[in-house]
């Protein structure tokens, strides 16, 4: 076990355990979303920012191990105006059209949006162009809403063991693809929905679930333990 201090609270942790899952067992909510405790760190989107003592800079939580005497920041004023960048420019590649995503109210973007409240237009907006994929049975793709946090790839590559997912490039922009463009039934997909379960935006989605009566019921936008909803599970 380590002993750490998070925001003036010590903790004992497991030792290595990242600091970003410390913090949200003991309470301690740290924005993030490229993190997902069933897959490895990969520290790209730069939310779960914080800050160590005796270091320069910010640090990703989710790729920090928990050791012995470290001593945690997780707000400043620095901190959050990283985030606001870091979330801006994410913005940037994502359509505005909230209400109209079938994910809406159950979309971990529009949680982190409400919690880091990021100021609009000041980035000029790109239109990625992807046409939603939904020839395929079960899943469909809309890269369009991608932000690559890259959970989709991870899940399929870690919790499956199948690399059907896979980075691609069409002229300038990066988007989660097959190889060679294919569908998945081509690319051996097993249709297990790992990527569907992790993906946080409405990206890739189950076509069989009535969205509309999911909408409904999702009356709690957060589910990842931030303070506006700390009674609702956090993943
Ligand atoms: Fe840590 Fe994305 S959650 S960098």
């Amino acid at each position: 076990m380590a002993v750490i201090t998070i925001d003036g609270k010590k903790l004992e942790v497991p030792d290595h355990k990242n600091v970003l899952e410390c913090a949200l067992d003991a309470g301690i909510y740290i924005p993030h979303l490229c993190h997902h405790k069933d897959l490895s760190p990969l520290g790209s989107c730069r939310m779960c920012i914080v800050e160590v003592e005796g270091q320069e800079g910010v640090t990703t939580s989710c790729t920090l191990k928990a050791e012995d005497g470290l001593k945690i920041t997780t707000k400043s004023p620095e901190i959050d105006r990283l985030r606001m960048l870091a979330l801006e420019l994410l913005l940037a590649g994502h359509p505005e059209d909230c209400s109209t995503c079938p994910k809406y109210g159950n979309c971990e973007l529009q949680t982190l949006i409400q919690y880091i409240g990021p100021k609009t237009g000041r980035l000029k907006m790109r239109t990625k162009g992807f046409k939603p994929n939904d020839q395929n049975p079960i899943i469909l793709h809309d890269m369009n809403r991608c932000v690559l946090c890259g959970r989709c790839v991870r899940a399929c590559n870690e919790l499956r063991g199948v690399k059907v997912l896979q980075y691609q490039k069409k002229d300038m922009e990066t988007y989660v693809g097959t190889l060679h463009n294919k569908l998945l039934k081509d690319v051996d997909c097993r249709f297990c929905q790992a990527c569907v379960e992790v993906c946080p935006t409405g990206t890739i989605r189950d076509k069989l679930i009535n969205t509309e009566a999911k909408k409904e019921e999702a009356v709690v936008p957060c589910r990842h333990a931030c303070p506006a909803h700390t009674d609702v599970p956090r993943y």
